[in-house]
Order: structure tokens, then C-alpha cells, then sequence
């Protein structure tokens, strides 16, 4: 494996490696001493300085956040605003499109993060409009090809989510994208699962908006999202509410702004963007490259185990796989896995359909238990989950 990795550095620095496994960074990873301390001497400012003037002092290091976040994602800063969740982040540009009118067709990948399509389907359903699942391919990956035969004047939208929430699958966005632009039509990704664990390069994906929590595999903290707009298509989106920094009045004319800033609340976290700032610096420091090519060793290594484990199968569809391992143990409930290992000090997830409706209904899954992977993580714990796992599963 990369030798980039210092780990006992790595891990040292990260509070929670003392305390348990964890295998649960596809719902939020652990944050870095470095990410507590930026929050902590933020917090502290504050509290001696006055939370407004401590901000007046932040301008620069937030603009940096902005700078490296654009950086990250081949993007330009003028183009990233900073939100609390990647479901408001993706709301907020959803929201700003032209209104639905009947006839309307949003097309979505089989994978699409549940709030998203809830947002999508009560629109459509208001509108006299639709929403229609983009066909997959045999491995479970979105059908770029018929996308394109889809497509027609009136599809308004096309949202993939690239890696989904339920398992290890990574669409081929890129694809999507080639189809998207040449038709001219608005291309949204959900990059929640991404951000943080595979290489993001925005111009290669042709997408118009991406977003992705902070929380993730970035190790960001909790309440942080991140969304890119393409500066061409800002022009395109009038934000469903303004506020003073976003659209203040000038002259008695409101002004919104143009930049993806148009999306930002004046009122934001401070401690909470310089927090992410320093999750940012690490990840770009490790390099995304190495970042992904860990994982992706680290989560093959525990699917051959739990391969190998009987009562016990590994859900993960498509050819190239990420570090969210899904697996599900005949006769035990995933909730029922992740509170038997949460005993054993080891975290892991378990989702039910509500996160990926289309997918979870098209393969008869009710539940998965999901063991998502980090660079942090070590092949030993690897090793001591796939024993726990077997243990489990033995009594079945
Ligand atoms: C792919 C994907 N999209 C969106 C979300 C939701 O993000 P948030 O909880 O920040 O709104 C998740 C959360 O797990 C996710 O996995």
C-alpha cells in the first residue's frame, strides 16, 4: 500500500482511533485533532472577541476554505458555497430552477439518495410532471446509452447519484455527463458518498451542480456541505429566498449575487467552515489519488472476507467498487448486526429502504448492513470486523 501514510501519525491525531473501530464514514467519519483545534480556536475568538467582529477577522481563512474546496473539485471559488447538509445544499438548487409545468420529465439514476427523490417526486407530483428511473445496466450502474435514447424536449433535469448511499457501486457520471451536455440539459450529481474518498474533477464530469456533505469520508464536521454551481449556469437559477449577503437591496434594486454565494446564508459557522477547512488541507495534503487507492485495498480486502463468511453476503453490484462495503447476514437484521458489533466497540451502518427507495425495491432488499472504509483504517481492524462479522453470523 501508498507509503503517503504515516498511520500511527494519522491515527494518533484522530481522537476516536483510541476509543473503538470505526466503520461508519459513509454516514460521518472521525475528525483529526487539527479539525477540533481550528473549531476550538475559532470558538474561543468568538467568546473573547464577539462572534460578528471575530468574523470580520476570519474574512481571509474562510475565503481559503473556499479557495482549497474549489481546488479539490477542479472548480473555480466563485463557484462553491457553503451550506449545513447536503440535502439543503441540494434543495436549494433544485429549488432554484424554473418551476415545473405538466409534461415535465426528471430522469434520475436507480441510486438516487432517497431526499433528493422525495424532493423531486413531490414537485412532480404538484407540477403534473414525472419522475422516471434511468435503466441500469447489468452490473447496476447507470445506463449512459439509454439515457441518451430518453432523452427528449421536455426532460428539465437529469440527477445521478454517483456512489449511492447502500453499497459499493461508482456510476460512470462522467458518461452521464457527455450525454447531458450534448443535449443541453441541466445535470446534477450527488457527491456525498465521493467527497473525500475518489478524485472529484468537476470539468470531467460536465455536471452544472454538484454537493456533497462535509461529514463523510472528507472527515469534515458535521453540519458542513459544500455545493458547486458551474459559474455559465448560475444565470439559470434564481434562488428560492435571498437574504443580506446573498440578495441585499442597493438603490432600492435587490441584488442577487453572481456567484454560488447566491446559496449561502449570511449566517453561517465560522468554527464549522474553518473546521472543514482543516479536513480539506489534510485530504489535499494525503493527495485524493492515494486517498482512493487505500480504500479501495482496504474495502476489497474485507469483501473477500466477508465472502468467505457462511449466512453472510456481500451486496456490493458494479465493476468498480468504493470503500462502502454492503452485506447482510440470513436470518439477522441489519439493525440487529450493527448493534451486535456496536457491543464488540465496533461501528458500522445499517440502512433500511428509505435511503435508496429505487434501487433497494428493484433488488427485493429491505435492509443492508454497511461497513464504509477509510484510509484510516487498518488492515487488523479489517481483520478483527471480518471475525466479529463471522461471530455474529455464527448465531444466526
Ligand atoms: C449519497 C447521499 N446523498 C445525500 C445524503 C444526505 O446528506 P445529508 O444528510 O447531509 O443531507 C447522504 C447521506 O448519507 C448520501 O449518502
Amino acid at each position: 500500500m501508498s507509503d503517503v501514510f504515516d498511520l500511527d501519525r494519522l491515527r494518533a491525531d484522530t481522537p476516536g482511533c483510541a476509543v473503538g473501530m470505526h466503520f461508519n464514514h459513509s454516514g460521518a467519519s472521525l475528525p483529526s485533532q487539527s479539525t477540533l483545534t481550528a473549531m476550538w480556536d475559532y470558538l474561543r475568538k468568538e467568546s473573547n472577541d464577539g462572534p460578528m467582529e471575530a468574523a470580520n477577522s476570519a474574512t481571509a481563512l474562510l475565503e481559503d476554505v473556499r479557495a482549497g474546496t474549489a481546488a479539490l473539485i477542479g472548480a473555480r471559488p466563485s463557484e462553491i458555497a457553503f451550506l449545513g447538509s447536503g440535502s439543503a445544499a441540494w434543495g436549494a438548487a433544485f429549488a432554484a430552477l424554473p418551476p415545473l409545468v405538466p409534461g415535465d420529465r426528471i430522469l434520475v439514476g436507480r441510486q438516487e439518495w432517497g431526499g433528493n427523490l422525495a424532493t423531486m417526486q413531490d414537485a412532480t407530483v404538484r407540477a403534473g410532471a414525472r419522475v422516471e428511473a434511468i435503466p441500469a445496466r447489468d452490473d447496476g450502474s447507470v445506463d449512459a446509452s439509454a439515457l441518451a435514447a430518453m432523452i427528449d424536449e421536455r426532460v428539465r433535469l437529469v440527477s445521478l447519484t454517483w456512489l449511492p448511499a447502500n453499497g459499493g457501486l461508482i456510476n460512470d457520471a462522467a458518461a452521464v455527463g457527455r450525454v447531458t451536455r450534448a443535449a443541453g440539459i441541466p445535470y446534477f450529481i450527488d457527491a456525498g458518498q465521493a467527497l473525500g474518498q475518489i478524485p472529484i474533477d468537476v470539468a470531467s464530469l460536465g455536471c452544472d451542480v454538484l454537493k456533497a456533505a462535509g461529514r463523510k469520508f472528507l472527515r469534515g464536521p458535521r453540519g458542513t456541505a459544500i455545493l458547486y454551481v458551474r459559474q455559465e449556469f448560475l444565470p439559470r437559477l434564481t434562488p428560492r429566498y435571498l437574504d443580506v449577503l446573498s440578495g441585499p437591496i442597493v438603490d432600492g434594486v435587490v441584488k442577487i449575487r453572481d456567484d454560488a454565494r447566491r446559496f449561502e446564508a449570511g449566517e453561517i459557522s465560522p468554527a464549522l467552515i474553518l473546521g472543514l477547512g482543516a479536513a480539506i488541507c489534510q485530504a489535499s495534503a494525503l493527495g485524493m489519488k492515494a486517498i482512493r487507492e487505500r480504500i479501495g485495498t482496504l474495502a476489497n480486502e474485507l469483501r473477500d472476507n466477508l465472502r468467505s463468511i457462511p449466512n453472510v453476503t456481500v451486496r456490493d453490484l458494479g465493476a468498480e467498487l468504493s470503500g462502502v462495503v454492503s452485506f447482510t447476514v440470513e436470518g439477522i437484521p441489519a439493525p440487529e448486526v450493527r448493534a451486535a458489533l456496536a457491543e464488540r466497540q465496533i461501528a458500522i451502518g445499517a440502512n433500511g429502504v428509505p435511503y435508496t427507495p429505487l434501487d433497494m425495491t428493484a433488488r427485493g432488499l429491505d435492509q443492508i448492513a454497511r461497513a464504509s472504509v477509510s484510509y484510516l483504517n487498518t488492515l487488523s481492524e479489517i481483520a478483527r470486523l471480518s471475525d466479529a462479522v463471522a461471530d455474529v453470523a455464527r448465531k444466526a
